[in-house]
């Protein structure tokens, strides 16, 4: 009897240090239970809990989510010196990252040579088309004096932003990409958007799987595809592909080798001069899901920063009017920034590191993935867990930030008003290391083009009597996105 039940305990004790424990030598946080991980019993935001995860188990804590462990990085030298690494230099394997194809394609999702080919192929396309007084440039110019133009349609009256932004910003990529922009109502662009309106809509669903695999063996077919609207996303897919096969073939035909017009054509050139090449990795489905990366990698952001722009200077009139002053002293009425202004405009340039930081958009990055057991900050990370960066806390830590809650323009600057320092401990709204955001350098040029030309003839305020919402939108802890609401433009004479 004593025999069978000191067996029975030691079996017990068996199953849980096989099954149940947290393996020793990982770094603190929610464990929880196999197959479903840590589900918490609170009210409490994402965000909220992450800040007391922070609080109980300092700078890098562990939360298992169904039957990923991800990892959350709150100290930024630990996050810089992790992502400058190859040790998490790989995207999970989540159908997020690789829905198109069995191997992921783009440059976004993708890993080893399909990224690094993509990767140095854009970073060097858009280093030629930013410079000085390139098309790339002036499109941005002239996206946003079509915005201001849209905008002051609704002055005096409280409204949304209109349709117009998506289509400013969607057409600057559409730019880069395929070498034209086009008119509100283009027929073609309503198609466009429609498409990825319906890609984004299946996006959420089909990702519950990746954190509960489980389910697709347990719950039957015609119940999962109902679920996940498998049916809406193999239809949106195919669409989006169409859309762009069809655009590289514009392309194609009219390619003139000497004189290419942007990035399909710089693909394609090179498609040509690496046909030898054994590590060769183009094909046009590459090059379509590359495409699909710019627009779903530089769409939302750079929009929700715009907003959120808004919100924070209509919310601080006397932060406007600085910035107002600047600019007019330093473009005259008509002339619109370029990069090289950017040095004359040091209390803009302080505004938007300011909203970069209080929004902190891309709060938890892009998900990185351990390549091989490992070890960070004293920890073991074996294979396999998945790594995020958390910007928002960072970006309100006392330890970096004096009066971190506050919205302060005047910290990016020093005693003689000129714009500090870009790459300050504890920021990083376009992550770091190897997989930073491609696209920073022009995000920073739409920022600075469109927000002086903004301020150079409108001024935003909140609605008589109401109060512009600073917090983001609640249900989405990845992206810190605005919430959609009514704002006040006054045209300026
Ligand atoms: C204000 C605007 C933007 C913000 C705040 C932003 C932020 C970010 C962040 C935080 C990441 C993840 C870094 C990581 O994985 O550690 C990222 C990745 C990326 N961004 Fe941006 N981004 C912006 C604009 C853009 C634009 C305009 C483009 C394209 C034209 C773009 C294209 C990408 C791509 C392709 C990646 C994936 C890079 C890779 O996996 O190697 N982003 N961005
Ligand atoms: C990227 O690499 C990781 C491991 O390093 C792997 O788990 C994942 O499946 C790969 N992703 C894709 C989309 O191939
Ligand atoms: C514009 O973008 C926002 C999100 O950034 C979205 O909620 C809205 O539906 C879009 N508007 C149109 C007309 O597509
Ligand atoms: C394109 O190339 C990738 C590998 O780089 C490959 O997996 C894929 O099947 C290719 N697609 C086509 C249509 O050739």
């Amino acid at each position: 009897m004593i025999a069978e039940l000191v067996l029975g305990i030691v079996f017990l004790f068996l199953l849980w240090r096989t099954f149940f424990r947290k393996p020793p030598g990982l770094p603190p946080g929610r464990w929880g239970l196999p197959l479903i991980g840590y589900i918490p019993l609170t009210m409490k935001t994402v965000e909220e809990q992450l800040h007391d995860m922070h609080k109980q188990y300092g700078d890098i804590f562990l939360w298992r989510m169904g039957t990923q462990v991800m990892v959350f990085l709150n100290d930024y030298k630990l996050t810089r010196a992790a992502f400058s690494s190859t040790d998490f230099i790989n995207r999970p394997d989540w159908t997020l990252f690789n829905f198109f194809e069995e191997k992921a394609l783009g440059v976004a999702g993708s890993n080893d040579s399909q990224w690094k080919n993509n990767r140095r192929f854009s970073l060097r396309q858009l280093r030629d088309m930013g410079m000085g007084k390139s098309k790339l440039v002036a499109a941005v110019q002239t996206q946003a004096t079509v915005l201001v133009k849209e905008l002051k349609k609704q002055a005096g009256e409280a409204k949304p932003f209109p349709h117009a932004l998506n289509v400013t910003i969607v057409n600057v990529i559409w730019q880069m990409v395929g070498g034209q922009q086009f008119d509100l109502t283009d027929p073609k662009l309503i198609e466009f958007e429609r498409i990825m309106k319906d890609l984004f809509a299946s996006m959420v669903p089909f990702s519950v799987p990746d954190f509960l695999p489980w389910i697709t063996y347990i719950l039957p077919k015609y119940f999962l595809n109902h679920v996940f609207q498998y049916g809406f996303l193999e239809d949106a897919k195919e669409r989006i592909l169409q859309f762009f096969f069809s655009e590289i073939e514009e392309h194609r035909a009219t390619l003139d080798r000497d004189n290419p017009r942007d990035l399909i054509d710089g693909y394609l050139i090179e498609m040509d001069e690496k046909q030898v090449d054994p590590d060769v990795t183009c094909n046009d489905t590459d090059l379509s899901i590359l495409i699909l990366d710019l627009f779903l990698g530089g769409g939302e952001s750079t929009k929700g920063i715009l907003v959120w722009m808004s919100y924070y200077l209509a919310t601080y009139p006397e932060v406007q009017r600085r910035m107002q002053e600047e600019v007019d002293e330093v473009l005259p009425k008509g002339t619109l920034a370029t990069l090289e202004d950017r040095i004359r405009l040091p209390y803009t340039e302080a505004v938007l590191h300011e909203v970069l930081r209080k929004s902190s958009l891309v709060n938890l990055g892009v998900q990185h993935v351990a390549v091989r057991d490992t070890e960070l900050g004293g920890y073991i990370i074996p294979k396999g867990l998945i790594i995020s960066s958390a910007a928002e806390t960072m970006h309100h830590n006392p330890h970096y930030w004096d009066r971190p809650d506050e919205f302060l323009p005047e910290r990016w600057l020093d005693h003689e008003g000129k714009f500090t320092n870009s790459k300050k401990e504890g920021f990083l709204p376009f992550g770091v290391g190897k997989r930073s955001c491609l696209g920073e350098s022009l995000a920073r040029m739409e920022l600075l083009i469109f927000s002086t030309a903004l301020m150079q003839s409108l001024s935003f305020s909140h609605p008589p009597g109401k109060k512009i919402h600073l917090r983001p939108e609640p249900n989405n802890p990845f992206f810190r996105n605005p919430q959609m609401q009514d704002i006040v433009i006054t045209v300026r004479h």
